[in-house]
């Protein structure tokens, strides 16, 4: 018996506008409220603009903020930039950090997803780590060690306590935007992978965080996935941006 609680979480991506937010939002929140999922944690991550907007709109609902991207650095001279502080100020409790996106658009690499992660965290976000390989290396067989080497050098260096506060989303580069999901056999596959190396590198604190599977979940797939034992939720892209898509998946997580 797991003492983790289910986290459901929309990555909107570059999606979004002011109208459209606030009826999306409106529906989660109401939806929730009406119908509450329990212990169930739900979190929507809009992009950077909208934080503001949206996190208003959230208060005192049980549906917490994150954004999409930080910085590493602090302050200063980083233009178009935004750090962790900033995304604390204007509410947020979470931050997705290393998407393949970025890893792979703007060329994020370990060194700086591992930067951002602490940077997170020392701030008081939570960040959300995504893990993920690319087909060609699936088809290698390499898919756990790709995993395993993204996960060690981001969290090599965190403090024990700092665990507690990591999340980690293991998001298949294949199954991004594709309408192709891992089948629930093969994310409980790598999950439990992640899960050992968490517990070899963090101990007991690894049994605790809270490991997320993304691609293509969708509200018919959802269940089965969230079913196996060391999946504990999901990182939603395209399904979140539906109202009624988005909540049936927050409740198959319930
Ligand atoms: O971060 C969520 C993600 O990359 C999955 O996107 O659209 O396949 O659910 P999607």
């Amino acid at each position: 018996i797991s003492m983790r609680n289910a986290l459901v979480i929309g990555n909107w991506k570059m999606n979004g506008e002011t109208a459209a937010n606030h009826t999306l939002v409106a529906s989660l929140v109401e939806s929730l409220e009406v119908s509450p999922v329990g212990s169930v944690e739900v979190g929507i991550c809009p992009p950077a603009v909208y934080l503001h907007s949206v996190g208003l709109q959230l208060e005192g609902s049980v549906v917490s903020l994150g954004a999409q991207n930080l910085s590493e650095h602090n302050a200063g001279a980083y233009t178009g930039e935004v750090s962790a502080a900033m995304l604390r100020d204007v509410g947020c409790h979470m931050v997705i950090v290393g998407h393949s996106e970025r890893r792979s658009l703007y060329h994020e690499d370990d060194e700086q997803v591992a930067a951002k992660t602490l940077a997170a965290l020392r701030a008081g976000l939570k960040p959300v780590l995504c893990v993920g390989e690319t087909l060609a290396q699936r088809e290698s067989g390499e898919a756990l060690d790709v995993v395993a080497r993204q996960l060690c050098a981001a969290v090599s260096g965190l403090e024990a306590d700092e665990f507690e506060r990591l999340v980690v989303a293991y998001e298949p580069v294949w199954a991004i935007g594709t309408g192709k999901t891992a089948s629930p056999e093969q994310a409980q596959e790598v999950h439990a992978h992640i899960r050992t190396v968490l517990v070899r590198v963090a101990g007991v604190a690894g049994q605790n965080v809270q490991l997320l599977y993304g691609g293509s979940v969708n509200a018919d797939n959802a269940a089965e996935l969230f079913a196996k034992p060391d999946i504990d939720g999901g990182l939603i892209g395209g399904a979140s941006l539906k109202a009624n898509d988005f909540i049936a998946i927050c409740r198959a997580a319930a």
